[in-house]
């Protein structure tokens, strides 16, 4: 055999052996055998440099050291990872000082919206999701909003574009992000009979230029409540209840006239304190057109929808001056609250 074969299977299984050794003992064994100094195969290796040509001994000698070396190398590594502690426990210093762990929190938003189902809730609403990518049927047709409403105007909503659709062309009923989450009220009524009394909270998508109050996305609360009697003194009187339980009793809820295709009579919702007022939504009667839309008969069952702005309570309650930092994600604004 020449030397450079031995040389090479000496490393391989010198080394197969080292990574094989599980515990000291073991590891001792292929140390005795692979690196001993008074027999075994690193003497083997030895005799075989012996053998050699005068001329070829340097470089073969040098070679023999550099196999020596990387085996030895290999086995001072392993040594050490078998005599290092196995379990997670023993290497745990339990005299260390303690890190407190830093807790989060959610989101003042997410926070405004769980006060505000556990308000609703007591006054018998439960709480009902639609989808946010939502079809024109849903987003105005349903809602009695014609086709030339201003509110649909394409630069006023975010249309999925044409091209994202596979069958290409113009579908007949476009998808957007909702606007509104009017939507869900359609939604709920196509599924269910009445009595209906529902509130649906989440996002709602608007081109609109971002500045102090404005955003391109923010939170409403929906709310519905259909039955074979249900007056505008109902709507006014979940709604005067919900502002003061989660505001204090100090505030008013106040009724603008105003018009939304959806509801009939419509009204402006503000709220206030003292000689300040601030609007918080809109509501009404839902349009007998509606009730229509979702195989209602008008004459038979009449309800009440109103919708709020989530950011809008949420700042008054925290004095928040700018609703871009509810988006912004920054921890030392988040954690104030
Ligand atoms: N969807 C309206 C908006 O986003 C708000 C609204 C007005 C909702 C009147 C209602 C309602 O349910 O009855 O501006």
């Amino acid at each position: 055999m020449d030397h450079i074969t031995a040389f090479q299977e000496y490393e391989q299984s010198a080394l197969e052996a080292i990574v094989a050794a599980a515990d000291a003992a073991a590891l001792e064994n292929v140390r005795i055998e692979f690196l001993g100094k008074k027999k075994g195969r690193l003497k083997d290796l030895q005799a075989v440099v012996g053998k050699v040509s005068a001329e070829e001994r340097p470089v073969v000698g040098k070679a023999f050291n550099e196999v020596k070396m990387r085996v030895s190398t290999a086995f001072d590594a392993r040594k050490k990872e078998v005599e290092r502690p196995k379990t997670a426990l023993s290497s745990l210093d339990i005299t260390l000082p303690g890190t407190p762990v830093k807790l989060g929190k959610r989101h003042p938003l997410t926070q405004t919206m769980e006060d505000f189902k556990d308000i609703i809730g007591r006054f018998g609403f439960t709480v009902a999701d639609g989808p946010e990518i939502e079809d024109e049927y849903h987003n105005f047709n349903a809602l009695n909003i014609p086709d030339d409403h201003p509110a649909r105007d394409p630069l006023d909503n975010f249309y999925l574009s044409a091209a994202s659709y596979a069958t290409g062309g113009l579908p007949d009923n476009p998808r957007l992000l909702r606007s509104q989450t009017s939507t869900v009220q359609i939604r709920m009524m196509e599924k269910e009979k009445p009595p209906i009394r529902i509130v649906s909270l989440g996002r709602v998508y608007r081109p609109d230029t971002i500045d102090a109050t404005h955003s391109c996305m923010f939170h409403q609360m929906e709310g519905l409540m259909v039955g074979d009697d249900v007056t505008m003194a109902q709507l006014k009187t979940v709604l005067q209840l919900f502002a003061t339980t989660y505001l204090g009793q100090d505030v008013q809820i106040r009724f603008r006239p105003s018009f939304f295709p959806f509801t009939e009579p419509s009204v402006e919702v503000d709220m206030g304190w003292g000689d300040d007022w601030l609007e918080i939504g809109g509501a009404g009667m839902i349009d007998p057109n509606v009730l229509k839309a979702v195989g209602y008969n008008p004459d038979e069952v009449s309800g009440f929808a109103f919708g709020l702005g989530i950011e809008r309570f949420c700042m008054r309650r925290h004095q928040i001056t700018d609703i871009r930092r509810f988006y912004e994600n920054d921890v030392r604004f988040l954690s104030q609250f």
